[in-house]
């Protein structure tokens, strides 16, 4: 028999309640204990969720007191910074939620306590497990594209802001960037082997948040509903960004690889309201390539998948934990994305194209 893995979660809302059934699945773990800021929130959700013999916390430093093994993060993003933080300077490898942090700065310093720690910060991007995913990033990686110099993705909502602390600037950091551009970003970035950003040219807007025809919540709204950018990365690359809570529109369509020898389109299936390519099922992946001199055109078969992507990144954070193994999604990588959306916030304020100047970790 393994050594048991014990586990505590930090913020008892809506995604731990995913961490939890995910950690009850997994032999020799053991959810040990669960904190909320909110006083007996904690407690609430041990019962709900029938985590027999976990403690309850109203203070996630309590928690960090006990002998766990590793921590899942699932606190707003404002939060993530300092439970992370403390997690990581008493001993316990750290899986974050999605997006990493509010700002560059406190991702960075998440990514020097993790070193200094010796513990593994692991950020939330369950689909990363997605076998399409991987397919995409073999396929560039492969070298078949030849030299990769154009990349375009994003994702797109009709309609689908959210509220609560979504839309409240200092405890999301941005809006749909946040919520759902870092995945498609992932996606391109992950595929490309995490190239280095150097320069952003951005512009956001607020045009649906702001408008009471069409959300409820206004008056409060103080982030981006949408937001486009060009991103030079390194290796001669560049990266065409769009992301949308709610448009006049349907799509904003395929992500796209152009490469010198063959260019590669992933095409979002496009269905009801929901839309993009990492927000919603891929519809098709296909290969655009040259044979004597004739453009023909290869589908690449989308695998139907019954994977639960969710339960697989935990999966693998256990794994991580118990064979010692590196950080699944290393932060260290994932403060790229971040700084790609905090470059987009800098640009689209100022007006012109700015540098992204992450320090070293
Ligand atoms: N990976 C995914 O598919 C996915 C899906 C939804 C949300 N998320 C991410 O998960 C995070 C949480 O989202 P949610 O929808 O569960 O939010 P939520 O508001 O439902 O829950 C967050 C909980 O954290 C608690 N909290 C706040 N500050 C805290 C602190 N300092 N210490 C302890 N607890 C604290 C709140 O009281 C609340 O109970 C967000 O970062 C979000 O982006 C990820």
């Amino acid at each position: 028999m393994s050594k048991t893995i014990r586990i505590g979660i930090i913020g008892s809302g809506g995604i731990a309640r995913a961490h939890a059934h995910a950690y009850k699945a997994i032999p020799d773990v053991e959810i040990a204990a669960v904190a909320d800021i909110i006083p007996g929130r904690a407690a609430e959700f041990v019962g709900r969720e029938q985590l027999a013999g976990a403690a309850a916390f109203d203070d996630h430093r309590r928690l960090l007191e006990l002998d766990v093994d590793g921590v899942s993060i699932c606190t707003p993003n404002v939060a993530h910074y300092q439970t992370s933080v403390d997690a990581l300077e008493a001993g316990k490898h750290v899986l974050v939620e999605k997006p990493m942090s509010v700002t560059l700065e406190q991702a960075v310093d998440m990514v020097r306590a993790s070193n200094v720690a010796g513990k593994m910060l692991s950020v939330g991007f369950q689909p990363r497990y997605d076998p399409n995913m991987q397919i995409v990033r073999d396929f560039v990686q492969s070298g078949r594209l030849g030299n990769v110099y154009y990349v375009e993705t994003g994702g797109g909502r009709r309609r689908g802001i959210p509220g609560g602390t979504f839309i409240r600037k200092e405890l999301a950091g941005s809006g749909a960037m946040a919520d759902i551009g870092c995945y498609s970003l992932d996606f391109a970035l992950n595929a490309l082997g995490y190239p280095k950003p150097l320069t952003v040219s951005a512009f956001t807007s607020n045009a649906f948040g702001t408008n009471p025809k069409y959300f409820h919540e206004a008056d409060r709204f103080e982030v981006e509903d949408f937001a486009a950018a060009l991103i030079r990365l390194e290796g001669g690359i560049v990266l065409n960004f769009k992301i949308s809570w709610a448009m006049h529109m349907d799509t904003l369509g395929a992500t796209m690889f152009l490469g010198s020898e063959a260019g590669l389109k992933v095409t979002p299936a496009g269905q009801g309201p929901w839309s993009g390519v990492m927000d919603g099922k891929l519809g098709s992946i296909r290969l655009f390539h040259d044979i004597g001199g004739h453009q023909t055109e290869s589908p690449i078969p989308v695998i139907e998948h019954q994977i639960n992507l969710f339960d697989e990144k935990v999966k693998d954070f256990v794994a991580s934990i118990r064979e010692g193994k590196p950080a699944p999604i290393p932060g260290e990588q994932i403060l790229r994305n971040q700084a790609i959306i905090d470059g987009i916030l800098r640009s689209a304020q100022s007006g012109r194209e700015v540098e992204i100047d992450i320090p070293n970790v």
